[in-house]
């Protein structure tokens, strides 16, 4: 199974950290949303969608590229971290998958160290975390992923 993640990862590098960790499972390209390129969603057996969450949503980057390249019908599945408020979380970019007829295969999401704003002052919260737990959870994440699609 070939599966891109489009991801969006910057405060601390949370996200992509447990990305990597799911990437060492299988064939995954990480694809940032903030680099300039040509992609084609089409190549993929499943794409998924990862974001930090900031101001209680995925980064708006994140949903713009699932709406220019999602193609209808794809599997899919969201990634994120927070600090201790998800909000939203992964809505705006699974109402997109919703409209274009994709199947979520599932999500994961974990806590990521947070000291942003006033945070900082107390240094931090969600200290330490994505954790080697947290790494190991994503992994078992993705290699359901991976069983569901084996199986179909
Ligand atoms: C500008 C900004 C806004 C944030 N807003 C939220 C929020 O609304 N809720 C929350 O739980 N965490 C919030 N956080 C914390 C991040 O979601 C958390 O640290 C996450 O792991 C960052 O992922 P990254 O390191 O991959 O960018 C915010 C962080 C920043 C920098």
């Amino acid at each position: 199974m070939k599966t891109a993640i489009c991801y969006y990862s910057r405060h601390h590098g949370n996200t992509l950290k447990v990305l990597e960790a799911m990437a060492g499972e299988g064939k995954v390209d990480l694809i940032d949303v903030t680099a300039r390129q040509a992609v084609r969603l089409e190549a993929y057996d499943c794409v998924g969608f990862a974001s930090g969450i900031y101001g209680f949503e995925f980064q708006k980057a994140v949903v713009e590229f699932a709406r220019q390249y999602l193609p209808q019908g794809k599997p899919v599945f969201f990634v994120y971290t927070y600090g201790g408020a998800k909000g939203t979380g992964p809505k705006a970019v699974a109402e997109i998958a919703r409209e274009r007829s994709c199947p979520v295969l599932g999500e994961y999401s974990c806590k990521g160290y947070d000291t942003f704003g006033p945070f900082k002052l107390v240094g931090g919260i969600a200290k330490g975390h994505p954790d080697q737990r947290d790494l190991d959870n994503a992994r078992k994440f993705y290699r359901e992923i991976q069983t569901h699609h084996s199986l179909e």
